[in-house]
């Protein structure tokens, strides 16, 4: 299936999931800015709003070159960003991508990543017509490792001393998710 010609829009309850422009750099740097938020990313906390602004550059290009569907995840109200939902590396012709999220830390702990990794992961298997999604996370985050087995993605294996951030050195626990049972679960409710 083709890659979208159009940015995908899409609504939970409680959020709107939609492109990101550079008017979110203030809101990005504050998601990307924190410390807490960024505990086990792959990079040291934003310290600059041009940081957060090359980013949404970046991923705005991304989208452009059919590499990265990456969202704003916005209050329905508002509009304001609270985080970010990413499918990236986007492989067609391997029909598989990773998938990528995060919150600003006063959105945490309310079930708002459940409700809308769904939306994407129903994207990718859906519309993408991808069979897999990867995810790698930090084994130490335990919101992030509970989400992605909460969705039914399976432990697939730790790469060891992946990530150097700072000082510090961290593995990767990869986790995978096949179409076919994606469908079952969505199937079942
Ligand atoms: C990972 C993240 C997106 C989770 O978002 P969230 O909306 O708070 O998650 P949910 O409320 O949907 O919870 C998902 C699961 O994690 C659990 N959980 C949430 N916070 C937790 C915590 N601090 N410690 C342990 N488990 C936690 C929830 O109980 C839930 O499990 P359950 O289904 O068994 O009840 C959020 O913590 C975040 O943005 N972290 C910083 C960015 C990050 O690390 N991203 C991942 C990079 S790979």
């Amino acid at each position: 299936m083709p890659f979208p010609a159009n940015f995908p829009v899409l609504e939970s309850a409680r959020v709107r999931l939609r492109p990101l422009n550079t008017g979110d750099a203030p809101d990005l740097l504050k998601v990307f800015g924190d410390p807490l938020a960024m505990r086990y990313w792959s990079r040291l906390p934003m310290e600059q709003v041009e940081e957060a602004v090359a980013r949404i550059e970046r991923v705005l290009r991304g989208f452009d070159s059919g590499d990265a569907i990456s969202w704003a995840v916005a209050g329905r109200e508002d509009d304001r960003l609270i985080g970010t939902l990413d499918l990236f590396r986007i492989e067609l012709p391997h029909r598989r991508c990773e998938c990528g999220y995060s919150l600003g830390t006063a959105s945490w702990g309310q079930g708002l990543m459940s409700e809308i990794l769904p939306l994407a992961l129903d994207f990718a298997f859906g519309e993408l017509g991808l069979h897999r999604v990867e995810a790698d996370t930090d084994p130490r985050n335990a919101a992030s490792v509970k989400l992605l087995e909460r969705m039914g993605f399976q432990r697939e294996g730790t790469l060891r001393q992946r990530w150097r951030v700072g000082t510090e050195v961290s593995d990767s626990a990869v986790f995978g998710l096949l179409a076919p049972d994606w469908h079952e679960r969505r199937k079942q409710g």
